[in-house]
This record gives C-alpha cells, sequence and structure tokens, in this order.
C-alpha cells in the first residue's frame, strides 16, 4: 500500500462524514504494519463537544479490532463538495495517536488539493510528547 493510494482511501472516507454542523468532512485511513487499512471519519453531534474526529474513529476501530502495531495515517479534509486542503489532526488527535505509536517512526500524510500529499513524522507534529513512558506504561 503506497502512501498515494492511502492518500486516495483518506479522500474516499470522507463520504461518510456526519458533519451537518461543520460541513466540513473529514476522512481518515489508518494503515496496519501489517498492510490492513481502517477508515474513519468525523461524526459530529448536536452535543458539540461529543463529536468525534476522522482519525479516532479510524484509530478506535482499529484497537477495538486488537490492533496495535501501525505504519501511518492519511487525512483528507475540506468542505464538504469541494477537494481536500491540507486538513492537520487536531490536538487531541495527535496525542491519541501518540498512544498507540512511535511517534518517530509513525507517518502522519496529509493530503492536498490536487490529492498529492506530505508525510510528516508525529513526532514532528506532536514534539515534546506525554505518553505511556512516562508512566511506565
Ligand atoms: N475534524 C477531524 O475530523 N479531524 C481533525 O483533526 C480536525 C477536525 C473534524 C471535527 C469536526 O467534525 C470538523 O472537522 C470541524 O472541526
Amino acid at each position: 500500500m503506497d502512501y498515494s493510494e492511502l492518500g486516495r482511501l483518506a479522500n474516499e472516507a470522507r463520504k461518510n462524514s456526519y458533519c451537518i454542523y461543520s460541513n466540513f468532512s473529514v476522512g481518515a485511513a489508518l494503515l496496519t504494519k501489517a498492510g490492513k487499512v481502517y477508515n474513519g471519519c468525523n461524526i459530529e453531534n448536536a452535543s458539540y463537544p461529543a463529536g468525534i474526529c476522522a482519525e479516532r474513529t479510524a484509530f478506535c476501530k482499529a484497537v477495538s479490532e486488537g490492533e496495535r502495531d501501525f505504519k501511518a495515517i492519511a487525512i483528507a479534509g475540506g468542505p464538504v463538495g469541494e477537494a481536500p486542503d491540507d486538513a492537520y489532526p487536531c490536538g487531541i488527535c495527535r496525542q491519541f495517536m501518540n498512544e498507540f505509536t512511535d511517534g518517530n517512526e509513525f507517518d502522519v500524510i496529509i493530503v492536498h488539493k490536487d490529492l498529492d500529499y506530505s508525510v510528516y513524522k508525529l513526532s514532528e507534529l506532536l514534539p515534546y510528547s506525554f505518553g505511556p513512558d512516562h508512566l511506565n506504561k
């Protein structure tokens, strides 16, 4: 699975986004080290803080299926009906990803308008992170 395909899957995952409040649809495609992909989308709620981002949806699906080893996540987000436009993960999602990955190894792929993409290490997006090691876990 190359990152261009992962980005395409992330953009496709936007179609199931439930975003009637923001009209900003986000899709994520989470790649395990074994090569399996879990998709996610943002799911909003009338009680706004109860909504969840696409990235955490994907991680919750994967972790709840027993997955623990992740290689990369692609993220595509933008106004509904428009091309994705450099949607970076929110702070809560960065922290959530950090729990299950080695930030120096885990790749975060940001999908651009033309479906080209940029690759970052999670540690670039979440430097000086707090994680399981701090609690000896
Ligand atoms: N959103 C995500 O799904 N991922 C992010 O990392 C940033 C924001 C969603 C949450 C909300 O449904 C919408 O985008 C607007 O904030």
